[in-house]
């Protein structure tokens, strides 16, 4: 069964992007068919996996609009059992054309369904928002993956976050759980990031991800070579992190069932 992750959180600059290419990459390099649906009109995935829309060129806004065809808007990335669809800056209109379509919570569910069969893992890279496109992957994904920085305002926002995913849980998308959360640009250095790691514990009982990503420059280098770190540079400390949180990411599926 292929599974859908969004990777939401409305703060911008938390490692969303980062992840989402990353994440993707390494899950790919493992074995996995993985689809990475770029969702945020900075298209900053996209450009992190070098991948350049020519003119006439279909991205996720097609798709959102005519999810039948939503296969013409999937590309293949420079990895192996990679692909991306691609986001554009025109998705920003989406967002406001949709307010009044019918179903308009369940355009990319009913995009990607299509494609579903073709993938082992679907990612889908959020917006720093908690609008209609936020809402449209929650209510396309399985499970939500929730990146946090290991500092006090990351703890502001998180009860929105959590209370709208609990919304969608009881209306749109009663399939919809939390996979877990991890700590990004985590520094050790910093005695306050130690605390606050231990605060976000006990918001996720048994669900923070043991590994963290370090802050690391070769991981704020490599989108603008357009390379997801495993080719940019995959000796590097954000290299390992990323392959690590992968193996755990595929560990949670791979448990027994009980
Ligand atoms: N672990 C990291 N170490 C260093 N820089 C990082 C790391 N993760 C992300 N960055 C950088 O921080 C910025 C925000 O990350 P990004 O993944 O785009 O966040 P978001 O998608 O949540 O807005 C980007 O410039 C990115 O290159
Ligand atoms: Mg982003």
């Amino acid at each position: 069964m292929p599974i859908t992750i969004a990777l939401a959180n409305q703060k911008g600059g938390v490692g969303k992007t980062t992840t989402a290419v990353n994440l993707a990459a390494y899950l790919a390099r493992a074995g996995k068919r993985v689809l990475l649906v770029d969702f945020d009109p900075q298209a900053n995935a996209s450009a992190g996996l070098g991948v350049r829309l020519a003119e006439g060129d279909k991205h996720v806004y097609h798709a959102l609009i005519e999810p039948d065809k939503a296969i013409d808007s999937v590309k293949a990335s420079a990895l192996e059992r990679l692909w991306l669809m691609p986001a554009h800056a025109d998705l920003a209109g989406a967002a406001v054309e949709l307010v009044n379509a019918d179903e308009r919570e369940y355009r990319l569910q009913k995009a990607l369904s299509n494609l579903l069969p073709d993938y082992d893992i679907v990612l889908i890279d959020c917006p720093p928002s908690l609008g209609l496109l936020t809402i449209n992957a929650l209510v396309a994904a399985d499970r939500v993956l929730i990146p946090l920085q290991a500092e006090y305002y990351s703890l502001e926002g998180l009860g929105q976050l959590l209370n709208t995913i609990n919304l969608v849980q009881q209306g749109l998308n009663p399939n919809l759980q939390v996979l877990g959360a991890f700590v990004t640009m985590y520094d050790g250095r910093n005695r306050l990031a130690g605390a606050v790691v231990e605060e976000l514990k006990t918001h996720f009982p048994n669900k923070l991800f043991a590994t963290m990503i370090p802050r690391n420059v070769k991981l704020a280098e490599a989108p603008s070579f357009g390379q997801p770190i495993a080719l940019y540079d995959s000796h590097s400390r954000g290299a390992e992190a990323y392959q690590a949180l992968a193996q755990e990411f595929l560990s949670l599926f791979e448990q027994p069932a009980l």
